[in-house]
């Protein structure tokens, strides 16, 4: 007995200066940071196709343990390393977003913050509690839609669903039915929440996914593709909405692979590719970096046959030329490398050389323009 009560006092006193240590080691965190992830690695065993069984041996035998880092996906290799290294810190009333093509390791990263899958390396911390070692204090804190996530109940209405999950987050039984309602009102869900789940829309479900992450009010949500297959005007709410939990101080961790979405909801955005972070800023700080800041894009009728543009203007770069036979426009992007100077001189040369200009705009560049110019390939590749 005695032993018994020394090993439990012995165990919480080791627990308790494990945690000491974990905070000290992600850096003292910083009290507002409500999500650290801290060089999060995640691998996982490449089955082949045709093969029945994986081998754990084989590893062996090929002398390869892996090291967790290294370039994924090559044909032939054992692992595929879905995360490497990813690091950042998400804030107290802060949109922080994911952006990355498909299979660039932001649902792994998702799936690894909310505790559902165990990093291969690494630490992440949610609200002060590690994902490996508080698994049940960081799930508290945390409210997490997945991407295509079917985990709602089809054959239950929206509120039997909020019910049930309210139950398992353990919200005390006399709040549940304020809870729900709460949340209902909240998604704008109240007046159909008897109806079966079978016959919302994909953007009602998207939206039901969000009141039940929203139940237990949690400091920090977790969004997996938020947005994913909604019509524009469903989008739009939904966008709105978020806007709206991060007015009230929650920590929201988005991905996604709208570059639109992403320049409008996101403080901060972190492009992902291939596992790593490839640039992280402000998504104005982000479109910064690149050496034009503005695209030109004209419409001309020419007048007089060949235009050339780039004899009009020295310090013009062409980055579109199309011409539209049925029309008979020429469409040009350009940019320019004096902008003040090379407007003048693109005008006065368009005005000599007697084309008309059908159509002017100056466009902001995009964070698809960053993703190119730091992988030389576009998002949707
Ligand atoms: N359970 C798994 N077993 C094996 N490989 C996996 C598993 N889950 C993910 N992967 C691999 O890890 C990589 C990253 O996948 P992940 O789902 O995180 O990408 P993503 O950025 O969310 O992509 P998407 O935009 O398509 O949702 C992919 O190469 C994927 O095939
Ligand atoms: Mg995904």
């Amino acid at each position: 007995m005695i032993g018994a009560i020394s090993r439990s006092v012995l165990r919480r006193g080791w627990r308790a200066a494990l945690r000491r240590e974990r905070r000290r080691a992600t850096g003292g965190m910083d009290m507002d940071a409500l999500v650290t992830a801290e060089d999060l690695r995640k691998r996982f065993p490449r089955k082949r196709v045709g093969q029945r069984r994986w081998w754990p041996w084989a590893r062996r035998e090929n002398g390869r343990g892996g090291n967790g880092t290294g370039a994924s996906g090559a044909a032939g290799d054992e692992w595929i390393v879905a995360v490497d290294g990813v690091s950042f810190e998400v804030q107290r009333g802060e949109i922080f977003g994911l952006l990355g093509p498909n299979g660039a390791g932001k649902s792994t990263t998702i799936r690894m913050l909310s505790t559902l899958l165990e990093p291969s390396a690494g630490t992440a911390v949610i609200c002060g509690h590690d994902v490996r070692w508080e698994p049940m204090q960081a799930r508290a804190r945390l409210g997490v839609v997945l991407a295509g996530d079917r985990s709602l109940y089809w054959k239950l209405s929206g509120r039997e669903n909020l019910e049930f999950f309210a139950t398992l987050y353990h919200v005390p039984a006399h709040e549940v039915p304020h809870r729900v309602n709460w949340a209902l009102e909240r998604m704008g869900l109240a007046d159909r929440a008897d109806e079966l789940v079978e016959r919302y829309s994909t953007g009602m479900k998207q939206r039901l996914s969000l009141a039940r992450a929203l139940l237990a009010d949690p400091p920090v949500l977790l969004l997996d593709e938020p947005t994913l297959g909604l019509d524009p005007q469903s989008a739009r709410n939904l966008r709105e909405l978020i806007l709206e939990l991060k007015r009230e101080g929650r920590a929201i961790l988005l991905t996604t692979h709208y570059m639109e979405e992403a320049d409008f909801l996101c403080d901060r955005v972190a492009i992902i590719d291939h596992g790593t972070i490839i640039a992280m800023d402000s998504p104005g700080a982000l479109k910064r970096r690149l050496p034009h800041e503005r695209v030109y894009r004209l419409e001309l009728r020419e007048t007089n046959g060949a235009l050339r543009l780039t004899d009009l203007v020295p310090g013009a770069a062409v980055v579109e030329e199309r011409r539209d036979e049925a029309t008979g426009t020429l469409h040009l992007a350009l940019t320019l490398a004096e902008p003040e100077q090379d407007l003048a001189a693109l005008w006065t040369g368009l005005a000599h050389s007697g084309a008309s200009v059908v159509n002017y705009s100056v466009q902001e560049p995009t964070l698809e323009d960053v993703f190119i110019s730091l992988t030389g390939r576009a998002l949707r590749d």
